[in-house]
């Protein structure tokens, strides 16, 4: 069983991050989730996460992090999750537990009380766990990787040289990137082909139960992903989710990746060293692809997993 922490702004893709790991308990021990403020503010995304983890019925930690950036102001995404940031069904006025315990403090007594080795999935602007890294590097050691989605070394979204996550904290990207701890980059490139159809999507709408919420979720989420010219609906976060249960569905190399920090049209690009020889050591394992059939049967299997529970 491999330990796994989330680390995510819900979002319509994280919430599928989150179902696909509690679907698999045999393989993944999720030890709890915690909110950044990203896709939409702290307090939007908070209650997406408890209106998520009660539609699942989940019994894990959740705990609410940073508001915003290290430093600059949060640039959140209401174009592409809707105004609650999860547009798309209604949920009733949230019950689940938030833990009201400041998060790095809880992280870093979870990690050095624990035997073993903690993988972080980190599906948001990394401002939580560059907070985590700075403020304890003793905890290093009991990282066994971060696990995350951002970044790409093939183009951007939010601009033309970067991705969202990356975008909104490239200070706390860098400090993650270059921290020595081991990291998996689920970046745009591998991400936008890790896709659902229209046709797939459509497939839930009779299936009633959790599948019937997600569909109304995904709906949503693929009818605004059509303004960005995508008429398939990439599932980003959800990559890093089925990369551990799963690595063969991926493929993906090792590649030196630095964080552009710098002002101007490059800030938040991860730029990779694409050169025969680089100079500095690989530090990145950058998924490039996907076999998109067994992807979306992890998607499914896990809907079917609640559905009849
Ligand atoms: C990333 O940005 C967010 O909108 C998604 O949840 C994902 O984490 C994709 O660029
Ligand atoms: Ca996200």
């Amino acid at each position: 069983v491999n330990n796994i922490w989330i680390d995510c702004d819900p979002g319509h893709d994280d919430a599928l991050a989150i179902l696909v790991a509690l679907a698999h308990p045999q393989q993944l021990k999720v030890l709890g989730i915690s909110t950044v403020g990203g896709n939409e503010s702290l307090l939007k995304v908070t209650r997406n996460a408890r209106n998520i983890l009660e539609l699942l019925n989940a019994d894990v930690p959740l705990i609410a992090g940073a508001k915003g950036p290290l430093i600059k102001p949060l640039k959140s995404a209401p174009e592409a999750h809707g105004e609650s940031g999860m547009d798309g069904i209604d949920f009733p006025a949230p019950l689940y537990p938030i833990l009201h315990v400041n998060l790095i403090e809880y992280w870093y007594h979870l990690l050095m009380d624990s035997d073993e080795t903690i993988t972080f999935v980190g599906i948001g602007p990394l401002t939580n766990l560059a907070l985590l890294l700075q403020t304890y590097p003793d905890v290093k050691s009991k990282i066994e990787m971060i696990c995350l989605m951002g970044g790409g070394i093939s183009h951007g979204n939010i601009t033309p040289a970067s991705e969202f996550n990356i975008y909104v904290d490239p200070e706390a990207a860098k400090i993650v990137f270059n921290s020595g701890v081991p990291v998996v980059m689920a970046g745009l490139d591998v991400t936008e082909k890790s896709y659902l159809t229209r046709e797939e999507i459509d497939s839930l709408k009779s299936r009633g139960g959790i599948s019937q919420k997600v569909y109304g979720l995904l709906d949503f989420y693929n009818q605004s992903g059509r303004q960005f010219g995508f008429e398939n609906s990439p599932l980003h976060d959800l990559c890093t989710i089925v990369y551990l249960l799963d690595s063969n569905v991926f493929e993906g190399k090792n590649y030196s990746v630095e964080v552009v920090t710098d002002e101007g049209v490059t800030r938040g690009m991860t730029l990779a060293d694409l050169r025969k020889k680089p100079k500095i050591q690989n530090n990145i394992l950058v998924l490039l692809d996907s076999k998109r059939d067994r992807y979306v049967s992890y998607l499914m299997d896990s809907l079917a997993y609640f559905d009849y529970k």
